[in-house]
């Protein structure tokens, strides 16, 4: 699909649980697009000059979650650019309002299978370091999904589909509230 013609105008937030796809789905969303692409979790971890479990295991998950809001609200207010938040961005109600006022909001909605197949035996999710990681995952996604429901957008991602596919799903979601 030709996205020559779709400029966006507000920053596109792509959201979901971990291994829902929002960092390579928005590195190749924003590049398809002409934009700017930026990790939120990688601002974070710059702005502390630590790594995302440094912080959690340091400053503890609340110091994290202060850091989200800063660093989220500073980066909606620049130019519109492609934006991959981290599973809880979306979760906390300041950045949710924050992100529903000023941009775009992009569910990456997966199964639980499609999603624990892609984090599984990866390192740098402090959530997961648990003795029943995929439980973890499962309890997140029922305790989550009712609220990333309220995105802007909601694409399905799974197991089997490329990043291209979930890309050209947003694009024509995207021309379709054009
Ligand atoms: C978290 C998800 C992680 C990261 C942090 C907390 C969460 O990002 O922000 O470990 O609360 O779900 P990814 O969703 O990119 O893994």
């Amino acid at each position: 699909m030709s996205s020559a013609a779709l400029e966006i105008t507000k920053p596109l937030v792509l959201v979901g649980l971990m291994g829902c796809g929002k960092s390579s789905v928005g590195r190749r969303l924003a590049a398809r697009l002409g934009v700017g692409f930026v990790d939120t979790d990688d601002e974070i971890a710059r702005a502390a000059g630590m790594s995302i479990p440094e912080i959690f295991a340091e400053l503890g998950e609340a110091a994290f979650r202060e850091g989200e809001v800063k660093v989220i609200t500073r980066l909606l207010a620049g130019a519109p650019k492609v934006m991959a938040t981290g599973g809880g961005a979306f979760i906390s109600p300041l950045v949710r309002a924050e992100i529903e006022r000023v941009g775009t909001s992009v569910w990456l909605r997966g199964d639980l299978e499609t999603l624990w197949g892609r984090v599984e035996g990866k390192p740098g999710r402090p959530l997961l370091e648990a003795e029943n990681p995929k439980q973890v995952l499962a309890d997140l996604m029922a305790a989550r999904y009712p609220i990333y429901e309220a995105a802007d957008i909601t694409v399905d991602t799974k197991a089997n589909n490329t990043h291209e596919v979930v890309v050209d799903d947003i694009l024509k979601a995207l021309a379709r509230t054009k």
